[in-house]
């Protein structure tokens, strides 16, 4: 693996198995309706964690494929949705830059800011859809494993181009706040 910083992070994620994110089923669905997502075909889920949004996809009789370098995160998606869905525990990078085939609907959430080189992943999600691509990043959070912080709408323009459309949604965290979230999407011109 190439990016030093994002090795040293493994075991933090192998470790918190509890966490945060708008991958939950209603977020996920209100954020889908919102920038009318695909409701067929394929969903890939990068960055996939523990799988929550693997839901959407059985709820959309989606097929789906989940990528993620934590074991133990993949682990906990496997023992949930069994072994229907395709979950691959690799590093992005190397995984989407490796011939996968297109996918109708990518969903990449609380995922970029974590990266060293998130515009190479923009850009290599690109490649791979044939639908859409929808990504969701905290706004102005900085974090420990977060090697990116995002501060506004031009933050975000500048360092991902070509977005088809950018909005923010609200979503409640389990301490009971709200936390704003960039939401931005891409889509082949055809
Ligand atoms: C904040 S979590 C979000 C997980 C999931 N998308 C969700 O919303 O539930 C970020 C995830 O990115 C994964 N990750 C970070 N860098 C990665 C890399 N280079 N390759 C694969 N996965 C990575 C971590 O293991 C972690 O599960």
């Amino acid at each position: 693996m190439e990016h030093s910083k994002e090795q040293e992070l493994v075991s933090f994620y192998d470790n918190k198995l509890e966490y945060y994110s708008p991958a939950t089923t209603e977020q996920l669905q209100r954020i889908a309706t919102l920038v009318n997502a695909p409701t067929e075909g394929k969903m890939l889920d990068v960055g996939c964690g523990d799988g929550r949004a693997c839901h959407y996809a059985v709820n959309h009789g989606m097929a789906y494929t989940g990528i993620d370098y934590s074991a133990k995160r993949i682990k906990k998606a496997r023992e949930e949705f069994g072994y229907g869905p395709e979950l691959i525990v690799g590093d992005v990078y190397e995984v989407l830059e490796n011939s996968l085939p297109q996918y109708d609907f990518i969903w990449c959430c609380e995922l970029l800011e974590h990266l060293e080189e998130p515009e190479r992943i923009w850009r290599a999600m690109q490649t791979l859809c044939c639908g859409m691509v929808v990504c969701t990043v905290p706004v102005d959070m900085p974090y420990h494993a977060h090697l990116q912080v995002f501060k506004d709408d031009a933050a975000i323009h500048e360092a991902f181009t070509g977005i088809t459309r950018l909005t923010h949604v609200w979503c409640p965290t389990p301490g009971g706040n709200m936390r704003d979230h960039f939401v931005f999407t891409w889509q082949p011109s055809n």
